[in-house]
């Protein structure tokens, strides 16, 4: 993407599927191969009531795994602020950003084994989401113009079959992304192992 659109709006996902990933871009910007100097990116979600600096938070994550290796410009690094006083002027403030860079060219996306994508929670499973987070919706995410969803082991075999196979529903989150024009999954075999059962 960077190669073919230097200037690319990239939206990025954590957790511990794109890490693999993130090492490589890493390894092709230290062998020249990757220049980021011209792209910009938005991280789909934060943890609320902790600021980016906290060694748990998404942004720490990031700049573990990928910011500290490549040469973006740190004025086009987003992120979602999970301090902020007010938490929904906050969402705005992002949804502005977005825009005003264009929208997203290319989001990148993790997947959760119960179907969420990003904070984006099934709407029946209240239990299991984090107490506060902050997250691109499940309508950003659609807008951004192409989408990556990587996924790997058998943990997500069924919510990939669900999204994939199922019917487009808030119980699955992912579900959703079957309405975008433009969405290729990266899996591996586990993950893939039953698209098309019923
Ligand atoms: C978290 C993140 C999601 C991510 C998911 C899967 O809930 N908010 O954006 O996709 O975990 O994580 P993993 O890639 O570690 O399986």
């Amino acid at each position: 993407m960077l190669r073919a659109t230097p200037a690319a709006v990239l939206g990025l996902a954590s957790g511990r599927t794109p890490v693999d990933g993130y090492a490589e871009m890493q390894r092709l910007h230290a062998a020249g191969q990757m220049d980021w100097s011209r792209a910009s990116t938005f991280n789909l979600d934060e943890f609320a009531g902790i600021d980016g600096g906290h060694p748990g938070s998404f942004r720490t994550f990031m700049e573990d795994h990928l910011f500290a290796g490549v040469n973006l410009r740190p004025e086009r690094i987003h992120f979602l602020d999970g301090a902020a006083a007010d938490l929904d002027a906050e969402c705005d403030r992002y949804e502005e950003a977005i825009a005003a860079a264009g929208g997203i060219d290319l989001q990148i996306l993790g997947i959760g084994s119960n179907g969420h994508i990003g904070f984006n929670e099934p709407g029946d499973d209240p239990s299991r989401v984090p107490h506060e987070a902050l997250s691109m919706g499940t309508g950003t995410i659609l807008h951004a113009r192409r989408i990556v969803l990587v996924a790997t082991g058998g943990k997500k075999a069924e919510c990939i079959r669900q999204s994939v196979s199922g019917r487009i529903t808030t119980r699955v989150p992912a579900s959703m992304l079957q309405v975008h024009p433009d969405v290729e999954l990266l899996l591996d075999e586990e993950a893939a192992a039953l698209i098309g059962r019923t």
